[in-house]
């Protein structure tokens, strides 16, 4: 990468020379996201959704999800320069997921951003997914301080972690089978909701009676951080076969699985404030949309005289401007990728370091 003659000075932190702006690509699984952030904040942010494309098959088909993402990633990224009003020469750094993911999505996203990149003289930048998910609150006007407690709700994802900086993720507990998201969308399936399971299982339990169906709350009654929610879905399962699966009890059931996993994540998550002493909780993920699951977690926080944090509604779920976000903070530290592309589909988060100038 020496041999480029960066524009990069720009993002050395001792040498400021031109405004810092970076291009972010997310493409890990089904949702195109561009985005455009720099010193003024985020100044640009346009997504595509595959989920249509998808539903038709009850979930996200990897093959076609790649194919998808190179139909769509050029366009929207000129769209999101027509947007801002910028071109390449203004650029300062790119960067892309490079994991967790679906590999073929992810190396559509690698291959556009590094070549992109290369093509501009410009450094990139490899972002783990889930670093972007947990720092989507600070895309907000009010953003959480460090340290925080950071509850990470996926489709792929439920863990605890301490952050007590950018880079710095001590894991206290996570799923030991299905992610919260998961077991949303598999629930949905069973009580045949339709795809994407999540949004479609919270909207139809709010017609639901939260007293008709009394689901357990997995793993609350010992001590530790982990969850388990693949016994709901069985749950789930088995009520919906002892009774007659009408409009109602579908409703019923799918209150009765929210309730359960709002409680459960705010049970664990009431542990780790007291457990690590801080009092600040970041949800982020697409979970973290759930509207039960963000009061239920308000209302926990309240008593502990601890706040929580969310991203706004659109950034909850897949988005650029969490990768442009996390891209930023390690660009400006002086980070930046060698030559060779590297997809990480699986990636613990823990083995992520703090920024440092190289
Ligand atoms: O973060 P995300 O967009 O993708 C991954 O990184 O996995 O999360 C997608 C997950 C899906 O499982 C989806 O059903 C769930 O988030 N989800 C929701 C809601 N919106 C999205 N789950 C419950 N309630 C919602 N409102
Ligand atoms: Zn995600």
């Amino acid at each position: 990468m020496r041999s480029l003659n960066y524009r990069y000075s720009c993002v050395n932190k001792n040498m400021t020379k031109q405004p810092l702006l970076v291009l972010g690509i997310e493409s890990s699984c089904d949702e195109t996201g561009i985005a455009l952030f720099g010193e003024q904040g985020l100044i640009a942010d346009t997504l595509y959704s595959q989920v249509k494309m998808h539903a038709e098959y009850g979930g996200v088909v990897p093959e076609l999800a790649s194919r998808d993402h190179v139909r769509k990633l050029l366009p929207l990224i000129k769209q999101c320069f027509a947007d801002a009003n910028v071109s390449a020469k203004d650029l300062s750094g790119v960067a892309y997921t490079a994991g967790p993911g679906l590999v073929g999505a992810l190396f559509a996203g690698i291959s556009v951003a590094r070549s992109l990149a290369y093509g501009w003289r410009i450094p990139s930048i490899g972002v783990h997914h889930m670093e972007g998910h947990l720092l989507a609150p600070m895309l907000e006007e009010k953003a959480p301080n460090f340290p925080f407690v950071a509850l990470l709700v996926s489709g792929g994802h439920t863990q605890l972690i301490k952050v007590s900086q950018v880079g710095r993720y001590e894991l206290l507990g996570e799923s030991l089978d299905d992610a919260a998201g998961e077991a949303f969308d598999k629930t949905a399936k069973l009580l045949e909701l339709g795809y994407p399971g999540g949004p479609a299982l919270a909207k139809c339990a709010e017609q639901g009676d939260p007293k008709r169906f009394t689901f357990p709350r997995p793993m609350t009654n010992r001590p530790g951080l982990d969850f388990s929610f693949s016994g709901l879905k069985t749950f789930a399962l088995t009520t919906s076969q002892q009774n007659t699966l009408d409009q109602q009890t579908r409703a019923d059931i799918a209150r009765a699985f929210e309730d359960a996993v709002a409680d459960t994540l705010a049970i664990k998550c009431k542990r780790a404030l007291k457990q690590t002493g801080i009092n600040t909780l970041v949800v982020a993920g697409g979970v973290s949309a759930n509207k039960r699951l963000r009061s239920t977690l308000n209302e926990m926080c309240e008593g502990l005289n601890a706040q929580a944090f969310y991203p706004r509604h659109e950034f909850c779920t897949d988005n650029g401007a969490m990768i442009a976000y996390a891209g930023y903070q390690r660009l400006l530290a002086g980070e930046h990728d060698p030559l060779h592309i590297k997809a990480r589909p699986r990636w613990p988060l823990s083995e992520l370091k703090t920024p440092q100038s190289s």
